[in-house]
């Protein structure tokens, strides 16, 4: 196999050398391109573009294969909690009893928020997306910090790593205390991450409240399999941001906003919304497929097609069989679960979404799971933040590490006016 590739352009000859990971994917280099030739090349979307190199996470969108640092995400789903598959994201390796109980006791440590920060959830509108409080807080938490908060500092970093994995849930669990009117209940450090935030989330201080283990285990398989997913929208933008060498806060509160898209976390509250349309209107489930073929109609199948993916989500295999378990455990037969499995047999037995090779992503099946825990829809992308941190966080300490970092910043091609004269307001046409 060839190790270069020659671009011909104007009589000049630029050799891109080609790049090969370690699962043998490859890329050309094109670096010097622009300094040699004048050309940039053009890839709206990044669909082409490799930004990074990186030794986080692989994905192999054809065979529909998921690995953090190289540990298969059926195993981690089978065998890890999240506070250990968060140190395999962020460190590079399974800790040992010793380092695993050092990160579990920090994160604990670092679960309070300060009192200062209280009067910023009243200040928000009962019905405030808590994706925007979420974001919002945590660039707040930075103002708390501002002498530790160093992107070029080893301890100033780590602790901003803590402070970020113990600080979000109980943020998390206030934007939704505050939405339903309920008192805040404060982190429990004698419990495990995921007992601690469901408590937060669903106690109250009338009364005993006991964690159902087959909630906190649901939970907890749920972060694991949304931990880490390589260069996706808000993982690159926590690196594009972070690549100014602004603090990590600003960087995954940016993060944050980019997940509460539609079109990536917050796809799994539109996947319920819909399911709850089809339930409620006279269309079956055949009709809303026909409306997400149709090139005239901007609606499309939530839960449905992935930019890497063109095979099963490996991660939504598992949330499908999760939700088969749970949901019946919980709530008993839901008609919505029956509704959405069938939605996916129609679709997959279409043409179009097989020729587009478009299946179930992990969002299709997620929020089935969280509604039966009775968590409200616009909480579901919440819960997407709280799984996707560690590799955020993974991410950017990659990007701060990496000598090749250079602040994010693509080209262009203009297709605006040509230069043209000031026109004083009066004499415009
Ligand atoms: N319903 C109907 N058609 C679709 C869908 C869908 N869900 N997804 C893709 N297509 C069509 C698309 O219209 C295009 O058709 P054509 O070739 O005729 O123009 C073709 O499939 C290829 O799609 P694309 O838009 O080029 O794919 P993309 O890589 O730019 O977008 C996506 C990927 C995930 C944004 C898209 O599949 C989508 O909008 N899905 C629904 C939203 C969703 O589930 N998002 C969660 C993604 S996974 C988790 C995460 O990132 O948070």
């Amino acid at each position: 196999m060839s190790d270069s590739a020659r671009i011909e352009f104007d009589g000049q000859t630029f050799e891109a050398e080609v790049l090969t990971g370690t699962e043998d994917e490859r890329a050309l280099d094109i670096r010097k391109l622009r300094a040699s030739t004048g050309l940039i090349t053009y890839d709206p979307g990044y669909v082409n573009t490799g930004s990074v190199r990186s030794a986080v996470t692989f994905i192999d969108g054809e065979q529909g294969i998921l690995r953090y640092r190289g540990y298969p995400i059926e195993q981690l789903a089978e065998h890890s909690d999240f506070i250990e598959t968060s140190y395999l994201l962020i460190h590079g390796e399974l800790p040992t009893t010793e380092q695993l109980e050092t990160f579990r006791q920090q994160i604990i440590h670092h679960t309070l928020l300060r009192e200062d920060m209280r009067p910023l959830f009243d200040a928000f509108p009962r019905d405030a997306h808590p994706m925007a409080i979420m974001s919002a807080a945590t660039s707040a938490l930075s103002t708390f910090y501002q002498d530790h908060y160093d992107p070029r500092d080893p301890d100033d970093i780590q602790v901003s790593i803590y402070r970020l994995m113990a600080k979000l849930p109980t943020v998390a669990a206030f934007a939704y205390k505050k939405s339903i009117g309920q008192p805040y209940v404060y982190p429990q450090n004698s419990m495990r991450f995921t007992e601690n935030f469901l408590h937060m989330m669903f106690a109250v201080p009338a009364e005993p409240y006991q964690v159902d283990p087959e909630v906190a285990e649901a939970l907890t398989l749920l972060l694991i399999l949304h931990a880490d997913h390589e260069q996706n929208c808000s993982t690159s933008t926590v690196r594009l941001v972070g690549s100014s060498q602004v603090n990590i806060y600003a960087a995954i509160a940016a993060g944050i906003s980019a997940l509460w898209g539609p079109l990536h976390g917050g796809a799994n509250q539109d996947v319920v919304e819909t399911l709850l349309e089809i339930r409620d209107s006279d269309s079956d489930t055949a009709s809303f497929v026909a409306r997400a073929k149709d090139k005239n109609d901007p609606f499309r199948l939530p839960g449905f097609g992935h930019r890497v993916y063109k095979n099963y989500d490996p991660r939504a295999k598992i949330i499908k069989e999760a939700a088969d378990r749970v949901i019946s455990k919980l709530v008993g037969d839901d008609p919505l679960f029956a509704i959405a499995r069938e939605l996916e047999d129609v679709a997959l037995s279409d043409d179009y979404f097989v020729e587009r090779k478009l299946y179930p992503n992990v969002d299709f099946y997620s929020g089935l799971i969280y509604r039966a825990m009775g968590l409200p829809l616009d909480m579901f992308p919440v819960l997407f933040v709280l799984g996707r941190l560690p590799g955020w966080i993974a991410q950017w300490r990659e990007m701060i590490d990496d000598p090749e970092t250079r602040i994010g910043r693509p080209r262009q091609i203009y297709d605006g006016a040509g230069e043209r004269d000031y026109v004083a307001i009066g004499d415009r046409g």
